[in-house]
Protein backbone atom coordinates (compact mmCIF):
# COMPACT_ATOMS: atom_id res chain seq x y z
CA UNK A 1 0.00 0.00 0.00
CA UNK A 2 0.63 3.49 -0.71
CA UNK A 3 2.09 4.96 2.45
CA UNK A 4 0.15 8.10 1.42
CA UNK A 5 -2.77 5.57 1.70
CA UNK A 6 -1.93 4.59 4.96
CA UNK A 7 -1.71 7.67 6.50
CA UNK A 8 -5.12 8.39 5.88
CA UNK A 9 -6.81 5.19 7.19
CA UNK A 10 -8.95 5.56 10.45
CA UNK A 11 -8.99 2.51 12.47
CA UNK A 12 -11.87 1.18 14.24
CA UNK A 13 -11.49 0.04 18.03
CA UNK A 14 -14.27 -2.23 19.34
CA UNK A 15 -13.99 -2.53 22.99
CA UNK A 16 -15.24 -5.36 25.12
CA UNK A 17 -18.97 -4.90 26.52
CA UNK A 18 -18.81 -1.22 25.37
CA UNK A 19 -22.16 -1.02 22.79
CA UNK A 20 -20.56 1.10 20.04
CA UNK A 21 -16.76 0.83 18.61
CA UNK A 22 -14.51 3.85 18.38
CA UNK A 23 -12.72 5.80 15.51
CA UNK A 24 -9.30 6.16 15.51
CA UNK A 25 -7.76 8.88 13.25
CA UNK A 26 -4.30 8.55 11.45
CA UNK A 27 -1.70 9.51 13.92
CA UNK A 28 -4.27 9.79 17.24
CA UNK A 29 -3.36 7.20 20.18
CA UNK A 30 -6.43 4.97 21.25
CA UNK A 31 -6.50 6.86 24.64
CA UNK A 32 -6.98 10.19 22.61
CA UNK A 33 -10.00 8.50 20.70
CA UNK A 34 -11.71 7.03 23.68
CA UNK A 35 -11.56 9.59 25.69
CA UNK A 36 -12.22 12.18 22.44
CA UNK A 37 -15.21 10.10 21.66
CA UNK A 38 -16.65 10.06 25.76
CA UNK A 39 -15.53 6.67 26.87
CA UNK A 40 -13.88 7.67 30.48
CA UNK A 41 -10.99 5.21 29.60
CA UNK A 42 -8.93 5.16 33.00
CA UNK A 43 -5.82 7.52 32.49
CA UNK A 44 -3.55 9.32 34.53
CA UNK A 45 0.01 10.81 33.22
CA UNK A 46 -0.58 10.26 29.59
CA UNK A 47 2.96 9.72 29.01
CA UNK A 48 3.15 5.90 29.35
CA UNK A 49 4.92 6.11 33.26
CA UNK A 50 1.83 5.38 35.58
CA UNK A 51 0.41 1.94 33.79
CA UNK A 52 -3.12 3.33 34.56
CA UNK A 53 -4.82 3.32 31.26
CA UNK A 54 -3.50 -0.26 30.42
CA UNK A 55 -5.68 -2.67 27.93
CA UNK A 56 -5.58 -6.17 26.30
CA UNK A 57 -5.00 -6.51 22.99
CA UNK A 58 -7.51 -9.05 21.92
CA UNK A 59 -6.59 -8.75 17.85
CA UNK A 60 -4.98 -6.12 15.60
CA UNK A 61 -1.89 -4.72 15.23
CA UNK A 62 -0.41 -1.69 17.19
CA UNK A 63 2.55 1.29 16.81
CA UNK A 64 3.72 1.93 20.17
CA UNK A 65 4.89 5.93 21.40
CA UNK A 66 6.80 4.07 23.94
CA UNK A 67 7.19 0.42 25.02
CA UNK A 68 4.22 -0.77 27.11
CA UNK A 69 7.06 -2.37 29.04
CA UNK A 70 8.38 0.95 30.98
CA UNK A 71 5.19 0.80 33.12
CA UNK A 72 3.50 -2.48 32.67
CA UNK A 73 5.10 -5.57 34.86
CA UNK A 74 6.71 -8.26 32.23
CA UNK A 75 3.74 -10.38 32.99
CA UNK A 76 1.11 -8.25 31.80
CA UNK A 77 3.01 -7.49 28.81
CA UNK A 78 3.53 -11.10 27.47
CA UNK A 79 -0.45 -11.72 28.38
CA UNK A 80 -0.94 -8.96 25.71
CA UNK A 81 -1.45 -5.51 27.63
CA UNK A 82 -0.39 -2.52 26.53
CA UNK A 83 -1.00 1.65 27.15
CA UNK A 84 -3.69 3.34 25.41
CA UNK A 85 -1.89 6.51 25.95
CA UNK A 86 1.04 4.94 23.43
CA UNK A 87 -0.84 3.23 21.41
CA UNK A 88 -1.83 3.68 17.46
CA UNK A 89 -3.92 1.28 15.53
CA UNK A 90 -1.75 0.18 12.78
CA UNK A 91 -5.33 -1.81 11.88
CA UNK A 92 -9.06 -2.36 13.24
CA UNK A 93 -8.40 -3.88 16.56
CA UNK A 94 -10.42 -5.55 19.51
CA UNK A 95 -9.48 -5.22 22.92
CA UNK A 96 -10.57 -5.78 26.76
CA UNK A 97 -10.36 -3.32 29.42
CA UNK A 98 -10.38 -5.01 33.46
CA UNK A 99 -11.91 -1.82 34.68
CA UNK A 100 -15.72 -0.80 34.82
CA UNK A 101 -15.97 1.34 31.25
CA UNK A 102 -18.33 4.36 31.93
CA UNK A 103 -19.62 7.22 29.83
CA UNK A 104 -17.51 10.64 30.32
CA UNK A 105 -17.33 14.12 29.44
CA UNK A 106 -15.95 14.33 25.78
CA UNK A 107 -12.01 15.85 25.51
CA UNK A 108 -12.53 18.74 23.18
CA UNK A 109 -10.23 21.53 21.79
CA UNK A 110 -11.03 24.85 23.01
CA UNK A 111 -9.72 28.27 22.09
CA UNK A 112 -8.79 30.02 25.11
CA UNK A 113 -7.30 33.82 25.48
CA UNK A 114 -5.62 34.48 28.71
CA UNK A 115 -7.33 37.72 30.44
CA UNK A 116 -5.24 37.25 34.23
CA UNK A 117 -1.85 36.28 34.85
CA UNK A 118 -1.10 37.92 38.69
CA UNK A 119 1.68 36.56 40.46
CA UNK A 120 -0.06 34.85 43.53
CA UNK A 121 3.36 33.95 45.25
CA UNK A 122 7.10 33.86 44.46
CA UNK A 123 6.92 31.11 42.03
CA UNK A 124 3.32 30.81 41.19
CA UNK A 125 1.39 32.33 38.08
CA UNK A 126 -3.09 32.33 39.42
CA UNK A 127 -3.98 32.09 35.62
CA UNK A 128 -7.55 32.86 33.95
CA UNK A 129 -7.87 31.91 30.67
CA UNK A 130 -11.60 33.14 29.05
CA UNK A 131 -12.99 30.26 26.62
CA UNK A 132 -14.96 30.26 23.21
CA UNK A 133 -17.48 28.01 24.49
CA UNK A 134 -18.42 26.96 27.61
CA UNK A 135 -16.51 23.53 29.16
CA UNK A 136 -17.62 21.47 32.02
CA UNK A 137 -15.87 19.17 33.85
CA UNK A 138 -15.48 17.90 37.17
CA UNK A 139 -13.64 18.92 40.06
CA UNK A 140 -10.06 17.20 40.23
CA UNK A 141 -9.59 17.18 36.89
CA UNK A 142 -7.35 18.84 34.15
CA UNK A 143 -6.71 21.06 31.16
CA UNK A 144 -4.00 20.73 28.56
CA UNK A 145 -2.72 23.95 27.36
CA UNK A 146 -0.75 23.95 24.41
CA UNK A 147 1.29 28.25 23.73
CA UNK A 148 2.30 29.38 20.85
CA UNK A 149 6.24 28.61 20.26
CA UNK A 150 6.11 26.08 23.33
CA UNK A 151 6.51 22.63 21.96
CA UNK A 152 3.78 20.33 23.21
CA UNK A 153 0.94 20.25 25.42
CA UNK A 154 1.41 20.37 29.50
CA UNK A 155 -1.13 19.88 32.15
CA UNK A 156 -2.49 21.92 34.49
CA UNK A 157 -5.03 21.15 37.11
CA UNK A 158 -8.20 23.04 37.10
CA UNK A 159 -7.52 25.36 40.74
CA UNK A 160 -11.77 25.33 41.67
CA UNK A 161 -14.75 23.72 41.32
CA UNK A 162 -17.74 24.40 38.57
CA UNK A 163 -20.51 23.18 40.64
CA UNK A 164 -23.18 25.01 38.80
CA UNK A 165 -21.93 23.89 35.22
CA UNK A 166 -20.12 24.68 32.40
CA UNK A 167 -18.44 27.60 32.41
CA UNK A 168 -16.16 29.74 30.09
CA UNK A 169 -13.39 31.24 32.68
CA UNK A 170 -10.91 28.81 33.75
CA UNK A 171 -8.11 29.30 37.10
CA UNK A 172 -5.08 27.49 37.39
CA UNK A 173 -2.52 27.85 39.45
CA UNK A 174 1.36 27.24 37.38
CA UNK A 175 4.52 26.89 39.31
CA UNK A 176 7.51 28.23 37.63
CA UNK A 177 9.96 25.54 36.62
CA UNK A 178 13.29 27.26 35.97
CA UNK A 179 14.48 25.55 32.40
CA UNK A 180 11.02 24.41 31.73
CA UNK A 181 9.73 25.64 28.42
CA UNK A 182 5.86 26.51 29.03
CA UNK A 183 6.52 28.15 32.21
CA UNK A 184 9.32 29.85 31.19
CA UNK A 185 7.38 30.89 28.79
CA UNK A 186 4.35 32.18 30.77
CA UNK A 187 6.89 33.85 33.68
CA UNK A 188 9.21 35.48 31.37
CA UNK A 189 6.62 38.65 29.96
CA UNK A 190 3.71 39.37 30.86
CA UNK A 191 0.76 36.85 28.75
CA UNK A 192 -2.08 39.04 28.70
CA UNK A 193 -4.61 38.96 25.48
CA UNK A 194 -2.48 35.41 24.35
CA UNK A 195 -4.70 32.79 22.72
CA UNK A 196 -3.59 29.23 23.47
CA UNK A 197 -5.43 25.76 22.94
CA UNK A 198 -7.06 24.37 25.96
CA UNK A 199 -7.64 20.36 25.25
CA UNK A 200 -10.19 18.94 28.24
CA UNK A 201 -11.48 17.58 30.33
CA UNK A 202 -8.52 15.12 31.38
CA UNK A 203 -8.08 13.00 34.59
CA UNK A 204 -9.65 10.82 37.45
CA UNK A 205 -8.73 12.45 40.58
CA UNK A 206 -11.61 12.48 42.17
CA UNK A 207 -13.85 13.48 45.74
CA UNK A 208 -15.18 9.75 46.63
CA UNK A 209 -18.84 9.54 48.03
CA UNK A 210 -18.99 9.00 51.75
CA UNK A 211 -18.65 10.85 55.14
CA UNK A 212 -14.96 9.69 55.79
CA UNK A 213 -12.46 12.47 57.00
CA UNK A 214 -10.13 13.79 54.64
CA UNK A 215 -7.09 13.72 54.97
CA UNK A 216 -5.44 16.10 51.54
CA UNK A 217 -1.61 16.60 51.53
CA UNK A 218 -0.24 19.08 48.86
CA UNK A 219 3.14 20.35 47.57
CA UNK A 220 3.41 23.73 46.26
CA UNK A 221 0.78 23.87 43.35
CA UNK A 222 -0.50 20.94 44.02
CA UNK A 223 -2.87 23.08 45.92
CA UNK A 224 -4.96 23.66 42.63
CA UNK A 225 -7.22 20.14 42.67
CA UNK A 226 -7.20 20.11 46.72
CA UNK A 227 -9.23 23.64 46.74
CA UNK A 228 -11.20 21.80 43.82
CA UNK A 229 -12.22 18.57 45.54
CA UNK A 230 -12.76 21.01 49.00
CA UNK A 231 -15.14 23.41 47.37
CA UNK A 232 -17.03 20.67 46.11
CA UNK A 233 -17.05 18.77 49.57
CA UNK A 234 -18.32 22.12 50.83
CA UNK A 235 -21.28 22.55 48.44
CA UNK A 236 -22.15 18.99 49.77
CA UNK A 237 -22.09 19.94 53.58
CA UNK A 238 -18.74 20.52 54.60
CA UNK A 239 -19.64 17.92 57.25
CA UNK A 240 -16.71 15.67 56.41
CA UNK A 241 -13.42 16.54 59.60
CA UNK A 242 -10.90 17.73 57.25
CA UNK A 243 -6.56 17.71 57.86
CA UNK A 244 -4.96 19.70 54.98
CA UNK A 245 -1.57 20.01 54.85
CA UNK A 246 0.26 21.93 52.77
CA UNK A 247 4.23 21.88 51.94
CA UNK A 248 6.22 24.58 50.58
CA UNK A 249 9.99 25.64 50.56
CA UNK A 250 10.11 29.15 51.97
CA UNK A 251 7.01 32.08 53.41
CA UNK A 252 7.79 33.45 50.22
CA UNK A 253 6.22 30.48 48.60
CA UNK A 254 3.04 30.24 50.18
CA UNK A 255 -0.10 31.36 48.26
CA UNK A 256 -3.59 30.63 48.95
CA UNK A 257 -4.42 31.18 52.24
CA UNK A 258 -6.67 33.52 52.33
CA UNK A 259 -8.80 31.06 50.07
CA UNK A 260 -7.92 28.05 52.94
CA UNK A 261 -9.15 30.17 55.55
CA UNK A 262 -12.47 30.97 53.84
CA UNK A 263 -12.90 27.55 53.17
CA UNK A 264 -12.43 26.47 56.83
CA UNK A 265 -14.27 29.28 58.19
CA UNK A 266 -17.62 27.78 56.34
CA UNK A 267 -16.63 24.45 57.40
CA UNK A 268 -19.58 22.79 59.54
CA UNK A 269 -16.92 19.66 60.77
CA UNK A 270 -13.21 20.28 62.26
CA UNK A 271 -10.86 21.62 59.65
CA UNK A 272 -6.93 21.75 60.76
CA UNK A 273 -5.08 23.18 58.49
CA UNK A 274 -0.94 22.73 59.06
CA UNK A 275 1.56 24.67 56.57
CA UNK A 276 4.95 23.22 56.39
CA UNK A 277 8.05 24.73 55.06
CA UNK A 278 10.88 22.83 54.38
CA UNK A 279 13.82 25.15 53.38
CA UNK A 280 13.16 28.18 55.34
CA UNK A 281 15.87 30.34 57.28
CA UNK A 282 16.39 29.03 60.66
CA UNK A 283 16.58 32.88 61.81
CA UNK A 284 13.63 33.72 60.27
CA UNK A 285 9.92 35.02 62.17
CA UNK A 286 7.88 31.24 60.99
CA UNK A 287 6.47 30.29 63.80
CA UNK A 288 4.91 27.22 62.20
CA UNK A 289 5.71 23.27 61.46
CA UNK A 290 9.46 23.23 59.54
CA UNK A 291 10.49 20.26 57.40
CA UNK A 292 9.11 18.07 55.24
CA UNK A 293 5.45 18.08 54.97
CA UNK A 294 5.14 14.45 55.41
CA UNK A 295 6.63 14.57 58.56
CA UNK A 296 3.43 16.11 59.34
CA UNK A 297 1.18 13.33 58.85
CA UNK A 298 2.46 11.10 62.27
CA UNK A 299 0.63 13.78 64.18
CA UNK A 300 -2.60 13.43 62.37
CA UNK A 301 -5.00 10.06 64.83
CA UNK A 302 -6.99 7.44 64.01
CA UNK A 303 -5.34 7.63 59.81
CA UNK A 304 -7.04 4.36 58.59
CA UNK A 305 -10.06 6.10 59.17
CA UNK A 306 -8.95 8.62 56.42
CA UNK A 307 -9.35 9.02 52.86
CA UNK A 308 -6.48 10.70 51.73
CA UNK A 309 -5.87 12.66 48.46
CA UNK A 310 -2.11 13.49 47.74
CA UNK A 311 -1.25 16.29 45.04
CA UNK A 312 1.94 17.59 43.59
CA UNK A 313 5.65 16.78 43.08
CA UNK A 314 6.08 13.43 42.27
CA UNK A 315 8.81 12.51 45.04
CA UNK A 316 6.49 13.94 47.77
CA UNK A 317 3.30 11.81 46.67
CA UNK A 318 5.63 8.57 46.75
CA UNK A 319 6.98 9.43 50.06
CA UNK A 320 3.08 10.42 51.49
CA UNK A 321 1.67 6.93 50.25
CA UNK A 322 4.60 4.93 51.75
CA UNK A 323 4.14 6.52 55.26
CA UNK A 324 0.00 6.48 54.74
CA UNK A 325 0.34 2.89 53.84
CA UNK A 326 3.07 1.93 56.58
CA UNK A 327 0.00 3.34 59.05
CA UNK A 328 -2.53 1.19 58.04
CA UNK A 329 -4.40 3.49 55.40
CA UNK A 330 -5.79 0.96 52.73
CA UNK A 331 -4.60 1.72 49.10
CA UNK A 332 -8.00 1.84 48.02
CA UNK A 333 -8.71 4.68 49.92
CA UNK A 334 -5.58 6.76 48.97
CA UNK A 335 -6.33 9.11 45.39
CA UNK A 336 -2.87 10.58 44.06
CA UNK A 337 -1.87 13.19 41.51
CA UNK A 338 1.32 13.13 40.67
CA UNK A 339 2.23 16.84 39.24
CA UNK A 340 4.76 14.61 36.50
CA UNK A 341 7.15 17.08 33.83
CA UNK A 342 9.36 15.81 31.41
CA UNK A 343 12.22 15.35 33.95
CA UNK A 344 9.91 13.19 35.95
CA UNK A 345 8.25 11.22 33.23
CA UNK A 346 10.36 7.90 33.31
C1 LIG B 1 -1.98 15.60 35.54
C2 LIG B 1 -1.03 16.76 35.78
C3 LIG B 1 -1.50 17.93 36.35
C4 LIG B 1 -0.63 18.98 36.58
N1 LIG B 1 -1.12 20.11 37.16
C5 LIG B 1 -0.27 21.13 37.44
C6 LIG B 1 -0.75 22.31 38.10
O1 LIG B 1 -1.95 22.46 38.41
N2 LIG B 1 0.15 23.29 38.39
C7 LIG B 1 1.48 23.17 38.07
O2 LIG B 1 2.25 24.09 38.38
N3 LIG B 1 1.96 22.06 37.43
C8 LIG B 1 1.12 21.06 37.09
N4 LIG B 1 1.59 19.96 36.43
C9 LIG B 1 2.99 19.98 35.88
C10 LIG B 1 2.95 20.66 34.49
O3 LIG B 1 2.20 19.87 33.59
C11 LIG B 1 4.33 20.85 33.84
O4 LIG B 1 5.00 19.62 33.79
C12 LIG B 1 5.19 21.89 34.55
O5 LIG B 1 4.52 23.13 34.61
C13 LIG B 1 6.53 22.07 33.81
O6 LIG B 1 6.27 22.48 32.49
P1 LIG B 1 7.40 23.27 31.67
O7 LIG B 1 7.01 23.28 30.23
O8 LIG B 1 7.70 24.58 32.29
O9 LIG B 1 8.68 22.36 31.85
P2 LIG B 1 9.26 21.28 30.82
O10 LIG B 1 9.79 21.95 29.60
O11 LIG B 1 8.24 20.25 30.61
O12 LIG B 1 10.48 20.75 31.68
C14 LIG B 1 10.27 20.29 33.02
C15 LIG B 1 11.61 19.86 33.63
O13 LIG B 1 12.12 18.77 32.89
C16 LIG B 1 13.39 19.09 32.36
N5 LIG B 1 13.36 18.48 31.01
C17 LIG B 1 12.75 18.97 29.91
N6 LIG B 1 12.90 18.12 28.87
C18 LIG B 1 13.60 17.06 29.36
C19 LIG B 1 14.06 15.85 28.80
N7 LIG B 1 13.85 15.56 27.53
N8 LIG B 1 14.73 14.99 29.61
C20 LIG B 1 14.96 15.27 30.91
N9 LIG B 1 14.58 16.42 31.49
C21 LIG B 1 13.89 17.28 30.74
C22 LIG B 1 13.46 20.61 32.36
O14 LIG B 1 14.79 21.07 32.50
C23 LIG B 1 12.65 20.95 33.59
O15 LIG B 1 13.43 20.84 34.77
C24 LIG B 1 0.74 18.89 36.20
C25 LIG B 1 1.20 17.70 35.61
C26 LIG B 1 0.33 16.66 35.41
C27 LIG B 1 0.85 15.39 34.77
S1 LIG C 1 -2.05 7.31 31.31
FE1 LIG C 1 -1.06 5.88 30.05
S2 LIG C 1 0.63 5.23 31.24
FE2 LIG C 1 -0.25 6.83 32.41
Amino acid sequence: MFSFLRKSKVNTVSVEGWPTTITVPAGKTLLEAMLGQGLAMPHDCKVGSCGTCKFKLVTGKIGELSPSALALEGEEVRGGYRLACQAIPRSDLTIAVDAPLVQGLAVEDYRGTIIAAPRLCKDIIGLTIELDRPLAFAPGQYADLIAPGVDGARSYSFAFAALAGPVRQLHFHIRHVPGGAFTDWLFGADRTGTELTVAAPFGQFALKDGQAPILCIAGGSGLAPIVSILQQALAAGGTRPVHLLYGARQQANLYALDQIETLRNRWQAPFTFTPALSDEDPGSDWAGARGLITEQIAGIANLPAHEAYLCGPPAMIDLAEARLLAASVERAAISADRFLDRGSKR
